[in-house]
């Protein structure tokens, strides 16, 4: 459908199949996988309350964890800016995996969060 927010665009049900495939992709990345906790149900149910809010839905996130604070709560994890192109390479395949997310949703999605991805590197790159 055309017009309204990226949630109205997308829905509840398809963002949860976008997110389900998403972390399918991290997991079967070793190096990705790696810094995850690995209780995954909580990290597909904090994620999918905070893309909901963050695509212009309402705002679940901040109603169950307070204010995201995205950056600081990644500081515990090492996102290395090889991570952050892993992260966007699984959220491309997962995105074009998902049917019924339109090319232009998909790609305004992915640019946004291309931009939050960037923003979450914390790490410079190990020397090898
Ligand atoms: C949590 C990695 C980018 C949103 C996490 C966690 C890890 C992680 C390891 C902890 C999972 C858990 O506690 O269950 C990464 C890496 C990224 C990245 C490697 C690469 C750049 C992003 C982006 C977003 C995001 C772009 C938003 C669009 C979140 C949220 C949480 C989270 C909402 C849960 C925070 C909490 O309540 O503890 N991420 N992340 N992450 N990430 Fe990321």
């Amino acid at each position: 459908t055309e017009g309204g927010t990226l949630y109205d665009r997308i829905g509840p049900e398809r963002l949860h199949d976008l997110l389900t495939r998403f972390y399918a992709h991290v997991r079967a990345t070793p190096d990705l996988a790696a810094i995850f906790p690995g209780d995954w149900d909580t990290t597909l149910e904090k994620q999918e309350a905070f893309m909901t809010g963050f695509t212009g839905g309402p705002p679940l996130y901040h109603e169950r964890y307070g204010h995201p604070r995205l950056r600081a709560r990644h500081l515990p994890f090492p996102v290395t800016p090889s991570r952050a192109r892993l992260w966007l390479a699984c959220m491309r395949r997962a995105l074009d995996d998902t049917l019924g997310i339109d090319r232009d949703t998909a790609a305004e999605l992915y640019a946004a969060l291309t931009r939050v991805a960037t923003h979450m590197v914390n790490t410079p790159e190990p020397t090898p």
